[in-house]
């Protein structure tokens, strides 16, 4: 980390956690810490709690939590560097100058930001040109009004290798600059041209108003139908969505999420302000994050293609990890939002948004479509089918009560159909003991929910022996001595385990060190934060910590009967080996 471990100090104990997030929202007393309603989901209750002590907080509604640096980043969406700024800032400190990593990004971040302000005015002043004339032809024959074109604007790129880069060059910016805000390429011989070339210009903005790349559309001819600009240190694309900064302030209490440029425009032409798109990849997990912070329910609105469909199902999983809601909407008669709405009538759309389905009834509904529902046959193909969706379902609840609904529908026993559900799994060679790939989600929650329980009594160690250790950090050496990673029954604590040890090693552990270590998901270093934060998990002397390292050496060398039942030859060799090795060699910490 760039900046030195004494100033983030100072910027903390200058920021009180309570005082910034209290800036944000109203927070009251409890006891020791405080609590307020969580501005990262909606909700009347308040689940927030800061902890004073700590100087972190955690949402007990959504699982969000961080330090002060975290908490700032989200709520203003900014990058590490630039909550330091904005905290600074806030304390009347000064970032020291260096000419570490982050530095550089953010100084980087800041002259793209410039640059596509000075493209962005460019592109648009050339649509409103003489030059124009064509393109402004093209909008309107695509039903755009002027005011929709000044509201996103939107722009035109001359038919032209370096009108762009000369104009920007003129104005004192380096070729490697253009290069870096990927409005210019480098040529193959030498010098840079420009990257967007007698096409429609989308520009891209956060939410903060910031231009920070660009769509641009082919009018006629060959080449890619849309080009989007590469990543660069001020965008990511899967970070952002089109059309956010108007969206996150809509009255409307949900999203509508659709797959285009033209679409969200058209959207929001016919009123619907809530619509957002993908920039020309299919939806990221982080983007479905960035969704949750403004709404509880999202409406997927892609091409009504069969492309477009597999699309929408799987952007509806995507969103299965947050709390929005997700609803499917159907069009039929028109392939996208924007030809439906010119079609149609915004009207005629909004009667679709009103009759969106949930997910689940509508691919269960799309699924029920392929068969003949009268005859057996249809029937087992019907229930295969259903079956086979569902089990792509994490959520267990959402998954028990449609596979209830499933058995109501085809008259069948609910155990039958749940067993129909979970199928294929139990088909599957059951899982090592030990061997549980963290990417089988329900393999994983089999384990750490359902586990027996010694699981149980090991999951109680090894948290309050991760909340141990972060609280005295004095602990380190008789850590690193007596419990070895592997100790660990349970994978994520295992990891956190393991990136405390790492960070402690590279001489400090704080949460914001933790959180950007690039190395947890924020799952991971939400359930961190919790530990050590929870008054549930007491802190224990050395004494008790060698206790509760033995009940998890214990666990590791006893396995259960039913393990033993499933291993295979090999394994119980090995097993046995094992126990007689750890006999000689002394099994005490
Ligand atoms: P129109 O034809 O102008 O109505 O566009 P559309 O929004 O209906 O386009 P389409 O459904 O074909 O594509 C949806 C989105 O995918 C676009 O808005 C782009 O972000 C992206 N996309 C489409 N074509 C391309 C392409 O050729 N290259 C890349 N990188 N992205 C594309
Ligand atoms: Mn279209």
């Amino acid at each position: 980390m760039a900046l030195p471990e004494g100033f983030i100090a100072e910027l903390k104990s200058r920021n009180s956690i309570a005082d910034v997030i209290g800036s944000y929202v109203p927070i009251k007393k409890m006891g020791r810490n405080l609590k307020c309603k969580c501005p990262f989901h909606n909700e009347t209750d308040a689940s927030l709690v800061v902890y004073t002590d700590s100087q972190s907080f955690y949402c007990f509604g959504c699982g969000v939590a961080g330090d002060v640096i975290s908490f700032v980043r989200k709520i203003e969406n900014l990058n590490y560097i630039e909550a330091v700024h904005k905290l600074a800032e806030r304390a009347n400190l000064e970032v020291p100058e260096q000419d570490g990593r982050y530095a550089q990004a953010g100084q980087d971040r800041k002259r793209v930001i410039e640059i596509n302000k000075v493209a962005a005015r460019f592109f648009y002043d050339c649509l409103l040109s003489d030059e124009g004339k064509g393109a402004r032809d093209y909008l309107k024959g695509r039903k755009l009004s002027a005011k929709t074109i000044t509201r996103f604007g939107l722009g035109y790129a001359p038919d032209s290798w370096d009108r762009l880069t000369n104009f920007l060059l003129q104005k004192g910016y380096t070729e490697n600059e253009l290069t870096m805000a990927a409005v210019a390429v480098k040529g193959r011989q030498k010098g840079v041209y420009d990257q967007f070339r007698a096409r429609i210009i989308f520009p891209i903005i956060n939410v903060r108003g910031e231009v920070i790349g660009f769509g641009g559309r082919i009018m006629e001819g060959k080449g890619p139908k849309y080009l989007n600009s590469a990543d660069t240190p001020a965008f990511k694309k899967s970070r952002n969505l089109f059309a956010m900064n108007i969206a996150k302030s809509s009255r409307q209490k949900r999203l509508i999420l659709a797959e285009g440029y033209m679409d969200v425009i058209a959207l929001h032409q016919a009123d619907f302000d809530n619509a957002v798109a993908t920039l020309g990849t299919a939806l990221t997990s982080e983007q479905a994050y960035l969704i949750s912070n403004y709404t509880e329910e999202v409406v997927i609105s892609y091409d009504s293609d069969s492309p477009g469909q597999a699309a929408a199902r799987r952007a509806a999983s995507v969103f299965e990890k947050t709390p929005v809601q997700v609803r499917i909407l159907e069009m039929i008669g028109a392939k996208d939002p924007d030809e439906y709405i010119v079609k149609y009538s915004a009207e005629r759309y909004a009667i679709l948004v009103e009759n969106s389905a949930a997910a689940p009834e509508y691919f269960l509904g799309k699924i029920r479509g392929n068969y003949v529902l009268e005859t057996p046959e249809g029937q087992v193909g019907y229930l295969r089918e259903a079956a086979g969706y569902l089990r792509t379902i994490t959520d267990a609840g959402v998954r028990e009560i449609y596979a209830a609904r499933l058995a109501q529908e085809l008259s069948l026993e609910k155990d039958t159909v749940v067993a129909q559900v979970r199928g294929r799994e139990q088909g599957k060679k059951a899982a090592r003991p030990g061997q549980n790939t963290p990417s089988t989600q329900s393999g994983a929650d089999r384990r750490e929910d359902a586990g027996p329980i010694t699981d149980q009594k090991a999951r109680k160690a090894e948290e309050i022996l991760i909340a141990t250790l972060y609280r005295n950090p004095d602990y380190q050496s008789l850590y690193e001595k007596k419990l070895p990673p592997e100790y660990f029954v349970h994978q994520t604590n295992q990891k956190l385990y393991i990136t405390m040890l790492e960070q402690m090693r590279e001489g400090r552990l704080d949460i914001s060190t933790v959180t950007d270590s690039g190395k947890l998901t924020e799952e991971e270093a939400a359930r961190l934060i919790y530990m050590i934060n929870s008054a549930k998990i007491p802190n224990v002397t050395q004494a008790e910590v060698l206790e509760y390292i033995n009940v998890l050496q214990e666990r590791k060398n006893k396995k259960s009967a039913n393990e033993i039942k499933e291993m295979d030859k090999d394994d119980l060799q090995a097993y046995i080996e094992s126990l007689s090795s750890k006999k000689t060699g002394g099994s005490n910490v």
